[in-house]
C-alpha cells in the first residue's frame, strides 16, 4: 500500500512511521512521498534521512484551509504519488469537499485527544483545562466535519496530578508514535489498494 504522509511541523510523527518502516513494523505499507503546506517546517528534513521524496507544496490563497488554486495543486501532486492512504501527522488544515471526494475513504487523521471530545485546535490544553483524568490520542477517518468521521483505533493516557502542558504533551506523543504506525500497519493487511 503506498502511503503519502502529509504534515505542517516537526514531523515526529512522519518519523514514528518511517522508523516502523525501517524495522520492517509497517505491514504492506510504504511510504512514497512527504508533502507539507510550510517551506521550513522540520517534516521535510526527514525525507533525505529517509531516502523518501519530500516537498513543499504550495496552499495558497489560503491559511487555513485548502482551497481553490492550493487544492487543485495538492490534489494533483498526491493523485500523482497513487496512494492507497492519505495520512495526515500534524497537518493543520481543513479539506474541503473537492479533496475529500478524490481521495474518498482514503484519507486518515491523527488527534492528540480521545474524540469526540476535545476536537479542533489545542486537544491536549482543552483536555488538560476540563481537568479530565484520561485522555490519549486517535486515528480516524476524514470526513467534512473537523474531527467528527469514524473513529479507527484510540490510546488512552492518563493525566496525572501535577501534570503540565509539556508532561502531558510528551505523554500523548509517545502514545501517538506507537498508534499511528500499528494502524497503517493494520489497515495496509485489510485494505484493498
Ligand atoms: C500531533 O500531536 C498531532 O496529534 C497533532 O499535531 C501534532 C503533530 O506533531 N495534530 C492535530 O492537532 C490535528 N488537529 P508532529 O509534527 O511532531 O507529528
Amino acid at each position: 500500500m503506498r502511503i503519502v504522509i502529509l504534515g505542517s511541523g516537526r514531523g515526529s510523527n512522519a518519523e514514528a512511521i518511517l522508523l516502523a518502516q525501517s524495522a520492517g513494523r509497517l505491514g504492506r505499507a510504504r511510504v512514497v512521498q512527504i508533502f507539507s503546506d510550510r517551506p521550513d517546517a522540520g517534516i521535510l528534513a526527514l525525507g533525505s534521512r529517509f531516502g523518501v521524496p519530500a516537498r513543499f507544496v504550495d496552499p495558497a490563497p489560503f491559511k487555513t484551509k485548502l482551497e481553490g488554486e492550493g487544492e487543485t495543486r495538492w490534489i494533483a501532486a498526491i493523485r500523482a504519488c497513487e496512494p492507497g492512504l492519505v495520512v495526515l501527522a500534524g497537518f493543520m488544515r481543513v479539506l474541503k469537499p473537492g479533496f475529500l471526494e478524490v481521495f474518498a475513504g482514503k484519507i486518515i487523521n491523527l488527534h492528540p485527544s480521545l474524540l469526540p471530545s476535545f476536537p479542533g485546535l489545542d486537544g491536549i490544553g482543552q483536555a488538560l483545562r476540563a481537568g479530565v483524568k484520561v485522555t490519549g490520542c486517535t486515528v480516524h477517518y476524514v470526513t467534512l466535519e473537523v474531527d467528527a468521521g469514524k473513529i479507527i483505533e484510540q490510546s488512552r493516557v492518563p493525566v496525572e496530578p501535577g501534570d503540565t502542558l509539556a508532561t502531558l504533551t510528551a505523554k500523548i506523543h509517545a502514545a501517538e508514535h506507537a498508534l499511528l504506525p500499528a494502524v497503517i500497519a493494520r489497515l495496509s493487511e485489510t485494505v484493498a489498494e
